[in-house]
Formats: structure tokens, C-alpha cells, sequence
């Protein structure tokens, strides 16, 4: 979704602008734009389309002369992707160029003022209400103005500010937006995303709900919601530039699975300390624990497939009833939650919208917060009670995977460590399921080497209309996510079903040659499995079952086999999860679909 970014300092603007929104692009946009202010006018160009148009019609930025500027990547909301529509906007008196990240939910009745009052609108977003706004409250004081501008806006924003009266400041603020400053030596900068910094500096500083900052080529100065200058504290990124590159790989999907179970072992690496588990920088013991009468778990997309598997986890293991919501209904659904719920929010992005709101309401009512999240410093992050960072490093593409992964890994860290405070598990099964745990990066490892024959699976699949994926328990949570997975990337239409629930109506659907994916890696279910692939078998169903390696009860049944090591079914999603991914990669490779950015999509939606 949009995407922000501006730079200050002694060189071109525009050429470190445009490398600033090639790195967003990732997140999807349908229109960019950039401003650089070049004595006293401001030079805007905007397109539709991709930003190599946008290098195309500036020349690689030369024909936007300027040290100082700011940049957009715009996903539509407020009218189509069209260049009038695409940011930054200008003011009408050309003094001020803004570009926005979020929304402005009372657009509406500031625009009809703003036109009341004389003001000219050129596009139809809700963004340009903001630059007018500034423009009348402009008396010479551009903080002043910006204050009180933000001060008549409703819903969220990332506001990035240039002014020809003070050619060498950005103005930003933020409200329920990510916004990241930059700090280089004689340059700042800042982001939405800091992908887009990283290149150029790796100290950043975080800015809170309600801040503002003002940067010029060698000050930063943050301001509180009341216009007091703040003391920040200077993070460090953790990761290198080419973290955030494809490494060599075709695809970022690609480079991101074979990175999962590196991943997973940075998730669990500062977790475990020989026998004993740890919660970075807090403790729940276990008179709080035996206080929450319910955990929910609330997440969107793939996040909430890994919360669906981790409830398996969590309740098993530590007797608590563990329920999982769809963040977009919790959010209005009028949910039970008291101060004795604890919420469990997943977030690969950290700035989900439909997930932020359900948290929000959440902790109104009282419930205690714990986020599992891989974006440091994003909004879910910043609101939670504690936080536990899923350490994945950055994640390019659309498709999650390695943030899925090592989502679970949190989750199953935080179900043993829960359980063996609360008593729930005996010393014997804690240091077997430990033990597992600890395997699991060797056995995603594993897992991706032994599958090298998925590319020719994928021939055979690609050009099917329907895909099923079926499983009991576990197998279902990860039947859920490997079908999300191959419908996101390759546009063919799955179904995940709970394998005993197909005879309750699905199973009309399975006729000769349809193929079914079923997952059985719950060793404890493996009798009730294998009857349910036997049931659509005697449908003429073609079974693909992904089972342990070594153990024959669905290979004796399926038309082809997948294998995974053995590990405990409480963690196998973690495994069996990563020839689901591998396979959708390949049908969709297969079948030319874009990978990286599958159609109508976005990396972060911070939208409802
Ligand atoms: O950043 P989040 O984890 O909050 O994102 C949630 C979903 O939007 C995300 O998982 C989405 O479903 C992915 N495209 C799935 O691959």
C-alpha cells in the first residue's frame, strides 16, 4: 500500500527518492510521484503506473533538480490510479507539497469547506484536503500551520512536508501511520518503511503517535503533540541492505523460504537458554498466567492461519480455552473480553489496519497485549503491552512465508513457557517437546532439500480449475495456509477443509482426476486421516499427501507424496507448511503468474 519517502541534504534529491520508492514497491502501487524544491518553486512529476515510468519521464531524476524532497508510491483509495491523482499535491499558491500515507476519514466536509473558502481542488484524493489546510493556516510559521492542520484531521496518516519558504526542511507527522527518520551525517531522511532507509543509514529513530519532526541537512528535532521538542532514543537497524535484495534468487518468495529456517532459528536462538525458555524483556509468572481465563488470538490473512495452528499449541499444552478471530470481525462483532483476556495479536507487517482496530478495541475493554510481530517499531508493536519480534528480517514479497514460520515459532515458545509455569505439562514432555523445538530449523532444512521434485508436481496441478487441501487438526491449520498460499500467487481457486467435515457437504465436489492435497502429519490422527483420503479416493480423487518421511499409511494411499521429517504434531505446521509454499511457487512460475506482487494485492493493507 502507499508508501513515503524524503531526503535533505547537499546532493540530488531526486535520484535517492526514486531508488527510496523502488524499494517499496513491494508493497504494491498503482501511481508515484516526487517534489524537489529547487530555489523557490517546488518541481513535481507523478505517474501512473510503475516507478521505472517515473525514472523514465524525470530522467533518473535529472530534470528534477533540488536537494531537498519528498516521494510517493500511491495504492488507490480516494479516486482511480490516474497522475493527477498520484502525489505529492500542491498547494495552491505552489509554496507546499505534501505526500500522505493513510487516510482522511472527514475528507468530506474539509474539502467543501476548503472550496467554500476558494480553494481549487485538482484530484480527488482525500490527501489534497491537507495541503490546502496548510496553506490557509500558513503564517509563516510552517510547524504552526502543520499543528494546526493536523488538528482538523480524523483517521491516520503519514505526512511528509516541503515548503518553499524553507527550502531545506522536511516537515513530517504522524498519526496511526509507520513514519521513520533516518539520521545521516550532513543528510536525513525519512520512510514509511525502513527498507527504504537502510541503504543509507542504519540509524533510525522511531516517531510516535502524535509527533511531528522537523529535518534539515544536519538537524533533527521531534515535537510532541504539543509542539515540545522531544528526546528520541537513535535505534539501530540489524540488517543489511541486502537482506532486502533478492541475493541471487529469481524471486523474493523464493530467497524468502529457503531463508525460513534461518529465520526460525533467530526466532527461537534468544528464547532458549539450555533448558529454560525466556521472553526477551518481560516475564509473565505464574500468578498472572493463572489469571487469564481466555487467550484470543486476533491477526488477518496468513497470520491468523499461523494463530489457528498455534491455538493447538497453546491449549494442549497449557489447559487455558484459546479462541482465534479474524481481526476485521472481531473488531465488530462486540466481543466478549475482559481484564482477564489475554490478547495474542500476529502481524508480520506490524501495521495491519483491520488488526490495529481489533487490538484497539480490545485493550478498551480491558484485555492484556502481547504482539507477535517481525516490523520493529510498527504500530502493533508500539501499542502492545509487550512485544515479542519474530526476527525474520525483512519480507519482501506479498506472500508471507518465513513471517509465517517464525510467527509459529513465537507461538510455540510462548506455549511451553506458559505451560511450564502454570504446571499444565510434566518435566518429562517439557524437555521432549523442547527438544523438538530446538530441531525445528535443522528440520526445515531438511524438509526443503528432501522436495526438489516439486517443480514437476507443479506441472501436473497447473492447469486445474480447483485445487482441495484437507487435514484434522494441525493438518487443518496448515491446509488452510497452503491453500491461501497457491490462490495469492498462481490465481487457481482452492478450498482448505477440515478432512472429517468433507462428508458434511464438500465431498460433492470431488469427482474424477480432482485434486486433493491432504496433509497428514498428526501422527495421533493419521487412522482418521487416511480414511478421509480413502473416502475422496473412492470419488476418483487424485491425493497428494504430504506425511512423514518413513511412514507409509498415506503413501500406501496417494497418488503422489510429499515427505517431512517426523516431528511432534503440535509443531509440524512448521514443516509440513513448507513444501505447501514450494509447490505454489512452482505452479505459479509454471503458469507466468508475477510472484512477487500477485494482482490486486498488497504487502502491508492499512486499510479496513
Ligand atoms: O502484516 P500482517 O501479518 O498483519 O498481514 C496479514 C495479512 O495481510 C497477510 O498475512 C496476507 O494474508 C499475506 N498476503 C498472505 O501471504
Amino acid at each position: 500500500m502507499c508508501g513515503i519517502v524524503g531526503f535533505t541534504g547537499h546532493q540530488a534529491a531526486a535520484p535517492l527518492l526514486l531508488e527510496g520508492l523502488k524499494r517499496l514497491e513491494y508493497r504494491g502501487y498503482d501511481s508515484a510521484g516526487i517534489a524537489v524544491i529547487d530555489g523557490d518553486t517546488i518541481n513535481v512529476a507523478k505517474v501512473s503506473g510503475r516507478i521505472a515510468n517515473l525514472c523514465e519521464k524525470t530522467h533518473d531524476g535529472a530534470d528534477t533538480p533540488g536537494s531537498t524532497g519528498i516521494g510517493h508510491t500511491r495504492w488507490a483509495t480516494h479516486g482511480a490510479p490516474t497522475d493527477l491523482n498520484a502525489h505529492p499535491h500542491l498547494s495552491n499558491d505552489g509554496k507546499f507539497a505534501i505526500v500522505h500515507n493513510g487516510i482522511i476519514e472527514n475528507y468530506a466536509e474539509l474539502r467543501e469547506e476548503l472550496i467554500a473558502k476558494g480553494y481549487t481542488f485538482l484530484s480527488e484524493t482525500d490527501t489534497e484536503v491537507v495541503v490546502h489546510l496548510i496553506e490557509m493556516y500558513y503564517k509563516g510559521d510552517l510547524k504552526a500551520a502543520v499543528m494546526k492542520t493536523t488538528s482538523r484531521l480524523e483517521g491516520s496518516y503519514a505526512l511528509g512536508i516541503v515548503c518553499t519558504d524553507d527550502p531545506e526542511t522536511l516537515f513530517v507527522a504522524r498519526e496511526h501511520g509507520p513514519l521513520i527518520l533516518g539520521i545521516g551525517v550532513g543528510e536525513n531522511y525519512f520512510s514509511s518503511d525502513v527498507t527504504a532507509l537502510v541503504s543509507y543509514t542504519k540509524n533510525v529513530i522511531y516517531l510516535d503517535d502524535g509527533e511531528f519532526a522537523e529535518l534539515s541537512p544536519d538537524n533533527v528535532t521531534v515535537y510532541d503533540c504539543a509542539g515540545r521538542a522531544v528526546e528520541k532514543k537513535i535505534s539501530r537497524i540489524t540488517w543489511n541492505v541486502e537482506a532486502a535484495e533478492k541475493g541471487g534468487y529469481e524471486h523474493f518468495m523464493l530467497k524468502e523460504i529457503m531463508e525460513e529456517p534461518g529465520a526460525v532459528k533467530a526466532a527461537l536462538a534468544p528464547r532458549i537458554h539450555g533448558s529454560d525458555l525466556k521472553l526477551d524483556d518481560f516475564e509473565l509468572t505464574a500468578e498472572q498466567l493463572r489469571d487469564v481465563r481466555r487467550i484470543v488470538i486476533t491477526a488477518c490473512g496468513s497470520a491468523y492461519y499461523a494463530g489457528c495452528a498455534g491455538k493447538f499449541a497453546i491449549e494442549s499444552l497449557c489447559r487455558i480455552p484459546v479462541t482465534v478471530e479474524l481481526a476485521s470481525e472481531l473488531r465488530y462483532a462486540d466481543p466478549i473480553i475482559d481484564e482477564h483476556t489475554l490478547l495474542i495479536v500476529l502481524s508480520q507487517s506490524g501495521e495491519t489496519a483491520d488488526t490495529i482496530a481489533a487490538m484497539k478495541e480490545c485493550k478498551r475493554l480491558g484485555a492484556k497485549t502481547i504482539a507477535i510481530v517481525n516490523v520493529v517499531g510498527s504500530t502493533i508493536a508500539n501499542l502492545a503491552d509487550h512485544t515479542l519480534y519474530t526476527w525474520a528480517g525483512p519480507e519482501i514479497a506479498v506472500a508471507t512465508t518465513k513471517g509465517y514460520t517464525t510467527q509459529l515459532a513465537v507461538l510455540y515458545v510462548f506455549a511451553l513457557y506458559a505451560a511450564r509455569r502454570l504446571g499444565t505439562i510434566d518435566e518429562q514432555t517439557y524437555s521432549a517437546l523442547l527438544a523438538d523445538l530446538h530441531s525445528l530449523p535443522k528440520k526445515m532444512q531438511q524438509t526443503i532439500d528432501m522436495n526438489h521434485a516439486l517443480p514437476e508436481l507443479a506441472e501436473k496441478i497447473r492447469d486445474r480449475q480447483s485445487l482441495f487441501y484437507i487435514g484434522r487438526n494441525t493438518d487443518w491449520a496448515v491446509s488452510l495456509e497452503g491453500a491461501l498460499k497457491m490462490k495469492e500467487i498462481s490465481y487457481i481457486h482452492t478450498e482448505a477443509y477440515a478432512a472429517g467435515e468433507l462428508k458434511h457437504g464438500t465431498i460433492a465436489l470431488i469427482d474424477d482426476g480432482q485434486p486433493v492435497i491432504a496433509i497428514c502429519c498428526n501422527d495421533r490422527l493419521m487412522d482418521k486421516s487416511i480414511s478421509n483420503v480413502v473416502e475422496v479416493k473412492a470419488r476418483g480423487a487424485k491425493v497428494i499427501a504430504v506425511t512423514f518421511r518413513g511412514d507409509t499409511r498415506a503413501v500406501a494411499q496417494a497418488d503422489d507424496v510429499i515427505f517431512v521429517p517426523k516431528v511432534d504434531p503440535l509443531f509440524s505446521a512448521a514443516l509440513a507448511i513448507l513444501p505447501l509454499q514450494m509447490l505454489a511457487y512452482y505452479v505459479a512460475i509454471a503458469n507466468g503468474c508475477d510472484i512477487d506482487k500477485p494482482k490486486n494485492l498488497a504487502k502491508s493493507v492499512t486499510v479496513e
